[in-house]
C-alpha cells in the first residue's frame, strides 16, 4: 500500500477542546446503577454504597459529565420516587427495560456520585409520561437554595447546598416509536418549547437539550430537527444526536469505517439546525449534544429481547468489548474532536456494566474493557486547541461507506505547554500503513510518548481473568526525522503521539 501522510499545521484550529465532549452516560438499565456504580456491602463499597474500584476507574477514564438517569428509562421516571428514606420509597416496574426498580438510588445519590466522581451531572427530565409542572417541581427540588417546599425535602433529606445542575435534557429520543409517550415532531417541539420556556422562567441560564434524532437512519432524520428546532430555537442551545454501531456479519472494513457515518451525521444535523437559523432571521448558533455514542452490538440484544420476567437490575448487554471495538471507539472519539466548534457535549453510552466501558462483577473485580483505553488516553492527551491535520493517504472500499480513506485522524496543541498530541485511525482491516507527518509548522519537535492499541486478534477481550489482554503498547518503531513523525500503523489500530514543541 502506499504511504500516508498527514500535515499539521498550529493555523489549523478548530476550536478548543470542550472538556464536556469526555461526557459519559449512566442510565437505570441492566446493572449499571445497581451493582455497577452502586452495590452497598461490596467490599470497596463506601458509607454511601458506592464502589470505590468502580469510582477510582471512572476518575481513570477521565470523564467529564454524566448524563442521567436515562435514556428510555427516564420517559417513565418519577423522580420523587428516588428521593427521601429508602424505606419508604416506591417499588415500581420499569416499562423501557422490563425491570423492576426499587428506586434506592436516586437523584440525590447521583449527586452524591457525581461529586466524588469529580464530574458534572446533565439531568433528563420525563417529557414521555409528565411534561412541565414534573420539570418545574424537579428543578426546584435540584436547584432551589431553600424555603420552598421542594427545596426544604432536599435539605431535610441531607442535600443541604443546592445540585446546581446546569445542564438539561428535554426528554429522551422522543422521534422513536418504542419510546414511552412517543411523539410526533410538532407534538413534541411545541412541548419541548413550553417546558424549555418554564425552564427559563426559573433560571435564564440553564443550558437545555432539545431531542434530535435517535439515529441517522430514523425515517424522520432532518425533519425532525428541522420541526423540532423550528418551535424550539430560542430557548434551547443544543439539540441531540445519537448513534451506536457494530460489526455486521463479516464486513469489518465498513465497520472500521463507521466515523464516516458519525461525520455525516454531524454535518448533516450542523447544516438543519443553521438552515433553521437561517429562516429565523436568528444569530444564534445551535450545537449538538452527542449525548449517546459507542459501540453496540443492538442486533443481539434486540434478538434475545428485553427479559420476560420481571427482575432488579437483570444482566443486559453486557458484551465483552474486542481490539476491533476499541480501534472503532477510538475514530469516533476523532471524529466528535474534528467537530469541536459544533459538537460542544458528548457522552458514551455506558459507564458501566451495560455497553460500559468498565465491567464489574458482584462482591467481586471491576475491570476496564478494550473501549476503556482509547477513551481514557484521548481525555488525558487532547488538550489545548483541536487541529485538523491535512490527511492524504490511500483510500479502501466498504460496503456501507464507499471508498473511504484508510487513516482517520485529528490532532491537539496546547500552547501553554507546546505539547501536540496526534491521535490516527489505520482502518485497514488487513494492511499495515506507512505513515509520516509533517510538523514543520511547529519548529523542532520531540516524540514523547508513543502508543499504538492493535493486536493480531482483532477479537481479542478483556476478561475478569484476563483483564489486561487487550492494552495499548509502546510504539517503537516511531520515530522524529527531520520534523517529521513517522511510523508504520498496524492493521485496524488506534495510535496516539505525544510530541514536545520547541
Ligand atoms: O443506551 C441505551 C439506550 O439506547 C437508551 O436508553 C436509549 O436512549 C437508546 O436507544
Amino acid at each position: 500500500m502506499e504511504n500516508g501522510k498527514l500535515t499539521i499545521d498550529p493555523a489549523f484550529t478548530v476550536a478548543p477542546v470542550n472538556r464536556r465532549i469526555f461526557g459519559s452516560f449512566v442510565e437505570h438499565m441492566g446493572r449499571c446503577v445497581y451493582g455497577g456504580i452502586f452495590e452497598p456491602g461490596h467490599p470497596t463499597a463506601d458509607d454511601d454504597g458506592l464502589r470505590g474500584d468502580v469510582l477510582d476507574l471512572v476518575r481513570e477514564l477521565g470523564v467529564t459529565a454524566v448524563r442521567y438517569p436515562g435514556g428510555n428509562f427516564v420517559s417513565g421516571y418519577k423522580w420523587e420516587d428516588g428521593v427521601g428514606p429508602r424505606d419508604q420509597r416506591p417499588t415500581r416496574l420499569d416499562p423501557a427495560w422490563r425491570t423492576i426498580e426499587t428506586n434506592a438510588f436516586g437523584l440525590d445519590e447521583f449527586m452524591t456520585w457525581a461529586r466524588k466522581a469529580g464530574i458534572e451531572p446533565i439531568m433528563a427530565v420525563n417529557l414521555g409520561t409528565r411534561g412541565l409542572q414534573e420539570a418545574l417541581e424537579l428543578l426546584e427540588y435540584a436547584n432551589h437554595p431553600g424555603g420552598t417546599e421542594l427545596s426544604d425535602r432536599r435539605i431535610a433529606h441531607g442535600a443541604v447546598k443546592p445540585h446546581d445542575i446546569r445542564m438539561w435534557c428535554l426528554g429522551n429520543e422522543m422521534d422513536g416509536p418504542w419510546q414511552l409517550g412517543h411523539k410526533t415532531a410538532e407534538e413534541y417541539g411545541r412541548l419541548a418549547k413550553e417546558v424549555a420556556g418554564g425552564m427559563r422562567q426559573y433560571d435564564a441560564d440553564l443550558e437545555l437539550v432539545a431531542c434530535g434524532s435517535s439515529g441517522r437512519s430514523m425515517p424522520t432524520f432532518g425533519a425532525w430537527e428541522a420541526t423540532v428546532l423550528e418551535h424550539t430555537y430560542d430557548v434551547v442551545d443544543f439539540v441531540s444526536a445519537h448513534a451506536y454501531y457494530e460489526l455486521e456479519g463479516d464486513d469489518v472494513a465498513s465497520f472500521l469505517a463507521s466515523s464516516v457515518d458519525m461525520d455525516l451525521f454531524i454535518r448533516e444535523v450542523v447544516a438543519t439546525a443553521d438552515h433553521v437559523g437561517a429562516k429565523l432571521a436568528s444569530p444564534k448558533r445551535i450545537n449538538i449534544s452527542f449525548d449517546e455514542w459507542n459501540v453496540w452490538y443492538l442486533k443481539k440484544f434486540q434478538q434475545e429481547g428485553t427479559p420476560t420476567e420481571w427482575t432488579s437490575a437483570p444482566r443486559l448487554s453486557e458484551d465483552a468489548y474486542t481490539v476491533l471495538d476499541a480501534v472503532v471507539v477510538g475514530s469516533l472519539l476523532i471524529t466528535l474532536l474534528k467537530h469541536s466548534d459544533r459538537v460542544t457535549a458528548a457522552c458514551q453510552a455506558q459507564l458501566v456494566n451495560t455497553i460500559g466501558s468498565i465491567r464489574c462483577e458482584p462482591g467481586g473485580p471491576a475491570w476496564r474493557q478494550s473501549i476503556f483505553h482509547p477513551f481514557a488516553l484521548t481525555a488525558r492527551f487532547a488538550q489545548g486547541e483541536v487541529l485538523e491535520p491535512r490527511v492524504v493517504a490511500p483510500t479502501m472500499a466498504t460496503a456501507k461507506h464507499g471508498d473511504v480513506s484508510v487513516l482517520d485522524s485529528v490532532a491537539t496543541h496546547d500552547p501553554e505547554n507546546g505539547r501536540v498530541a496526534v491521535f490516527v485511525v489505520n482502518r485497514h482491516p488487513s494492511e499495515s500503513v506507512a505513515f509520516s507527518t509533517d510538523l514543520r509548522y511547529f519548529g523542532g519537535v520531540d516524540l514523547v510518548e508513543a502508543t499504538v492499541l492493535g493486536d493480531e486478534d482483532l477479537f481479542a477481550v478483556n476478561s475478569m481473568e484476563d483483564p489486561d489482554r487487550v492494552v495499548p503498547k509502546a510504539y517503537d518503531s516511531a520515530k522524529v526525522v527531520g520534523g517529521a513523525l513517522e511510523a508504520e500503523l498496524p492493521p485496524a489500530s488506534w495510535s496516539l503521539f505525544v510530541l514536545q514543541t520547541s
